[in-house]
């Protein structure tokens, strides 16, 4: 793998070449994050080359290293880190150019996949502009780079947080786009931006996708979720209680209208979100231009305490949980209509509730505060 800086190549390890065997050489926007770097290793171990470009403002170049540990690379042309800003024309050209490319003929980016961006609702509500400029802004200056260099396939990360208050039910793609939240608003002006420019000339291949709760980690416990701070989301949060980080979970609502009053989610494990990434890319790959909107979620509806159970079974610890007053801006239930993925893409999600938690709780175990100071070297 290799790091280029606004500087020049900065070299963390040398591996041998191996350009046979890669299938497409794409670019992955926010690659280092979350859900990002574990697309990043299912597509590296099914032969693609990729470039990265991360300005890690939410992450760490070390998920990096360990995806690459991960896949086995023996190969610095496969893996190429560029560490720059999506808002940049400069950065994005530098990625375009970067990588892939040493021993064997230059070979351009064929496809993008767009998961840099800011996601925390609570901070949009506080940072309007800030989510507008990173999600809508990098946006347009990403499909402005795409053009400028002959790519026109592109997976982009939307959010089921697009639907809002959704009606009861598993929620098809049809289900209105009414967000609640400028976060919410900004992926659903992404998304709009994507259809307009899909609209305006021929030629593009994009792919929408809407996921619901990602979570969990990659079975190893090498990579996982490390949130800056205190975690936004559920699961983060209910593995910090487990490892002691935190002294206990503060669920919003025990009086909703579902089976044990608390809220429902769709869970995604994060290695069945990123085999669907790369469905998603290999469909891209080899269709006729289209512009597909998709969700990506189980179709499953668990509740928190159920998660918090279950979390409980595969950790051996205690959860403590404190009922409280239920969050402005929650729905009771959301879960995700998936049939429109398995359809079109032949991908829907083979992973449990309790094969998330064991995984997230093997990630959490080994590396109690996340990539800072891992416990495992
Ligand atoms: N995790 C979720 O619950 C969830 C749910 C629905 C949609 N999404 C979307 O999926 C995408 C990935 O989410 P994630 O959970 O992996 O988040 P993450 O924060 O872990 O990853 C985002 C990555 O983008 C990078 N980044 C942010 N701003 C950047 C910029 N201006 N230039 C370059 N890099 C930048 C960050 O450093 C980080 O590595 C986001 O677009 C998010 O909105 C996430």
């Amino acid at each position: 793998m290799q790091i280029l800086e606004a500087t020049g190549p900065r070299s963390l390890a040398n591996f041998a070449s191996c350009w046979l065997c890669a299938l497409a050489h794409l670019l992955i926007t926010g690659g280092a994050g979350f859900i990002g770097s574990h697309t990043a290793l299912v597509l590296l171990e099914a032969g693609h080359s990729l470039v990265v470009l991360d300005n890690f403002s939410n992450s760490s170049p070390e998920s990096l290293r360990r995806v690459a540990e991960l896949a086995g690379l023996s190969d610095a042309s496969r893996l190429t880190v560029v560490e720059g800003d999506i808002r940049s024309a400069a950065d994005l050209d530098r990625a375009f150019n970067a990588g892939a490319r040493p021993a064997l003929a230059p070979k351009s980016i064929e496809g993008v996949i767009h998961f840099a961006g800011l996601k925390a609702v609570g901070e949009s509500v506080q940072e309007p502009l800030r989510y507008w400029d990173v999600n809508v802004g990098g946006s347009r200056s990403l499909v402005e780079a795409m053009r400028r260099h002959g790519c026109r396939r592109l997976v982009f990360s939307s959010s089921a947080t697009l639907y809002g208050y959704p009606e009861a039910g598993p929620i098809p793609e049809t289900a209105p786009v009414q967000p609640i939240n400028p976060y919410g608003h900004s992926k659903a002006a992404a998304e709009q931006l994507l259809a307009d420019v899909a609209g305006s000339e021929p030629g593009w291949h994009i792919a929408r996708l809407r996921y619901f709760n990602p979570v969990g980690a990659h079975p190893s416990g090498r990579i996982g979720e490390d949130p800056g701070g205190t975690p936004n989301n559920l699961f983060p949060f209910i593995s910090q209680v487990a490892v002691g980080r935190r002294p206990q979970l503060q669920v919003f609502g025990g009086d909703w209208p579902t089976a044990d009053g608390t809220g429902v989610r769709d869970y995604i494990h994060v290695m069945d979100l990123a085999e669907g990434h790369r469905a998603a890319i290999d469909r891209l790959l080899s269709h006729a231009p289209e512009l597909l909107t998709l969700n990506l979620g189980s179709g499953q509806g668990h509740s928190v305490l159920e998660l918090v159970r279950a979390f409980e079974q595969a950790s051996g610890c205690s959860v403590p949980t404190a009922i409280g007053a239920r969050r402005e801006g929650d729905a009771a239930s959301t879960v995700a209509d998936p049939s429109r993925a398995a359809t079109v893409l032949g991908w829907r999600t083979r992973r449990s509730l309790a094969e998330i938690c064991r995984d997230g709780w093997a990630w959490q175990r080994a590396n109690p505060q996340g990539y800072g100071s891992p416990t495992s070297a």
